[in-house]
């Protein structure tokens, strides 16, 4: 199967608010492009891959955060809606769309996300830690925001100076 290609920031599909997916639009082909990006996230490291990620300006996204044992959990939230936030962590984090990019980003501690699974079906999930901020931020990417949107103004500041050396490299593309 191919990979998909991962879009960089700026790409504007990345900074548009995603369509959410209409009941028409499930069956083999939705399920084959779930099945791509997990191949895709996991081909490139990554912990969540989102559809607009791969150039899909719609509301949906794929992680697989193992849990203690190291054991796969293969999720995919389609038309993703965080019910509940509580708390708060501070962490490095990065993104497939902004290569090579690590910066503290500060989120909520603890989410419970409702979502609709490949098949149609709505389920709840009550998430902390890792995968609380991979669901915030995969969330983020289906409404057209970015990590950097995340940072402080000081942090942002560093980022976009990092990237335009990146772009000027051309590490960045
Ligand atoms: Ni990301």
């Amino acid at each position: 199967m191919p990979l998909l290609r991962i879009v960089h920031y700026p790409e504007p599909v990345l900074l548009t608010v995603g369509k959410p997916v209409s009941g028409d639009d499930f069956g083999s082909d939705l399920a084959r492009t779930v099945d791509d990006m997990f191949e895709t996230m996991y081909a490139a490291g990554g912990v969540g891959l989102a559809a607009p990620q791969v150039g899909l300006s719609q509301r949906f996204f794929v992680m697989d955060v193992p849990d203690e044992e190291g054991k796969a959990d293969k999720l995919t939230f389609i038309n993703p809606e965080i019910i509940r936030v509580e708390g708060e962590q501070t962490g490095d984090e990065g993104c497939l769309s902004f290569p090579g990019l690590y910066q503290t980003v500060r989120r909520d501690m603890r989410v419970i996300v409702k979502a609709l699974d490949v098949a149609g079906k709505e389920f709840e999930l009550d998430l902390e830690g890792l995968a609380a901020r991979c669901v915030l931020h995969e969330t983020d990417h289906c409404d057209g925001i970015v990590f950097l949107d995340r940072m402080t103004i000081l942090k942002r500041e560093m980022a976009k100076r990092k990237i335009k050396r990146l772009q000027k490299t051309g590490k960045w593309e």
